[in-house]
């Protein structure tokens, strides 16, 4: 059973959770949110909400997961058994399902991407002679021809799910671990190799300036909810992930330290992308465009690696380096709903894999093909891809926070948190008072906020 697996080491459970949380939220969406949120002003929010509502939820989620050593569905059933909470936890389990479903495609077509640089595909142009100038404005075809050909990407995805499976048929500790052993130290080296590049562009000041600068009259209350909703995305929070990592943590291991450290890794983590890319797109000009999610990442910084010298080695590195987020969270989230058929159904690991993650080849098919020729099948006037992504990210994600913190706050065995913060009173915990009143209080409010935000 799931629950009596525990990660082998201190380093390798901080390697898995940070993995989990640096992924797309930090490459891709931070960048295009701080552009358009006031630069600084924005990272400053960004921060605010992480240290002081992102770290109690997380908090929660730990003691949830560890006190309750099972899956999130398990955790609740074993916490308070015949009550109604195991609904939050299957809606967790939901949420983070409906999310593998496509983020299996953008992890596919960032592999596809790689490919295309290591092979020098994507700059083909560049070695038939042409000036990298010629390149400029040709990204936007070449992405279209990458993701919404029907076959290619299908294809990328696919190996995508076969390279999850095989992780997570190793295991908690052989696959998942090792793994995130392994990944992330090469995505800090590649993280800082790009960005020693990115600041030494000539117009490198200007954009860290842009950066670096707050503008506190973009800040809207709307701005306040979306840099809410990108640290709790980024924190990987309310997808059942944190509550089944930290069932596999060790009695002795230290929760509030570890958030704070998975916590502060992310931050990292988006900053730096913050000092690669504003330098890059301001050096090369393209800081007029908007810096919005996948055309950032598929179009603007192909151009800015096409100016630069050895264009194929920094498009190489960095497209692994996405590769390498992407792995360390779909494999995941993947984990939630694998430990609750080994959990719920008592499956061996190799069957609750296969029965997680074969039914994947349908539906992440069905979302890449929402950019081919599924195109015209629309649901509420939204492609199978982004009914999906809206669905999740604007509803579920924050129904299961809130339900995380009333149930922690409120409903959990008394002594729960302050248990499992304390480690059973073997730690002397400050943290257990502000924490309780955060989610008690004020976390469900503010995230009750970003539901009513998005519906309005
Ligand atoms: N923190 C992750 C990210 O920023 O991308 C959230 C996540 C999304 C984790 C999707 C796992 C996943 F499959």
């Amino acid at each position: 059973m799931s629950s009596k697996t525990e990660f082998g080491t201190k380093l390798g459970l901080i390697a898995a959770t940070v993995g989990s949380a640096i992924g797309l939220g930090n490459v891709w969406r931070f960048p295009a949110e701080t552009q358009m949120n006031g630069g600084a002003a924005f990272l400053l929010l960004y921060i605010l909400c992480v240290l002081a509502l992102g770290i109690p939820v997380m908090l929660a989620e730990f003691s949830l997961g560890r006190g309750g050593r099972s899956d999130a569905v398990g955790v609740f059933r074993r916490l308070s058994p015949g009550k109604g909470w195991w609904i939050a936890g299957v809606f967790a389990v939901l949420a983070s399902y409906l999310i593998i479903c496509y983020y299996m495609v953008v992890a596919g077509w960032t592999l596809e991407y790689l490919f295309e640089s290591i092979g020098g595909g994507l700059y083909d142009s560049l070695y038939s002679g042409e000036p990298a100038e010629a390149l400029r404005g040709t990204f936007p075809a070449k992405m279209d021809d990458y993701v919404s050909s029907d076959l290619r990407p299908l294809m990328f995805t696919f190996i995508m799910i076969g390279v999850n499976i095989a992780v997570l048929l190793g295991g908690v500790k052989k696959g998942i671990e090792n793994l995130s052993n392994v990944l992330m130290p090469v995505l800090f080296v590649i993280l800082i190799a790009m960005c020693f590049v990115s600041l030494s562009l000539p117009d490198a000041g200007e954009g860290v300036a842009y950066f670096l600068d707050p503008d506190f009259s973009k800040i809207t209350p709307r701005v306040v909810i979306n840099a809410l909703g990108q640290a709790f995305f980024s924190l990987s929070l309310g997808m059942g992930i944190l509550i089944t990592y930290s069932s596999y943590y060790p009695a002795d291991t230290r929760l509030v330290r570890t958030s704070v450290i998975v916590s502060l890794l992310s931050l990292l983590v988006a900053v730096l992308m913050g000092l690669i890319i504003f330098p890059a797109v301001k050096s090369f000009g393209l800081d007029r465009e908007p810096l919005e999610g996948a055309t950032l990442v598929f179009v603007t910084l192909p151009e800015v690696f096409a100016q630069l010298p050895w264009p194929r080695l920094w498009s190489s590195l960095f497209f692994l380096l996405l590769l390498v987020a992407a792995l360390t969270s779909t494999v995941s989230i993947a984990e939630v709903s694998v430990a609750m058929m080994q959990d719920r159904f008592k499956m061996s690991r190799r069957r609750a894999v296969l029965t997680v993650m074969l039914p994947l080849l349908v539906f992440s098919s069905a979302c890449s093909l929402s950019f081919g020729s599924l195109s015209d099948m629309k649901i509420f006037g939204l492609t199978i891809f982004d009914l999906l992504d809206t669905f999740t990210t604007d509803i579920l994600l924050p129904v299961v926070s809130i339900a995380v913190c009333i149930y922690m706050g409120w409903f959990a065995p008394k002594g729960l948190l302050t248990d499992e913060l304390s480690n059973h009173g073997a730690l002397h915990s400050r943290w257990t008072g502000p924490v309780l009143f955060i989610i008690r209080y004020i976390a469900p409010v503010m995230i009750a906020l970003i539901l009513i935000f998005n519906y309005i």
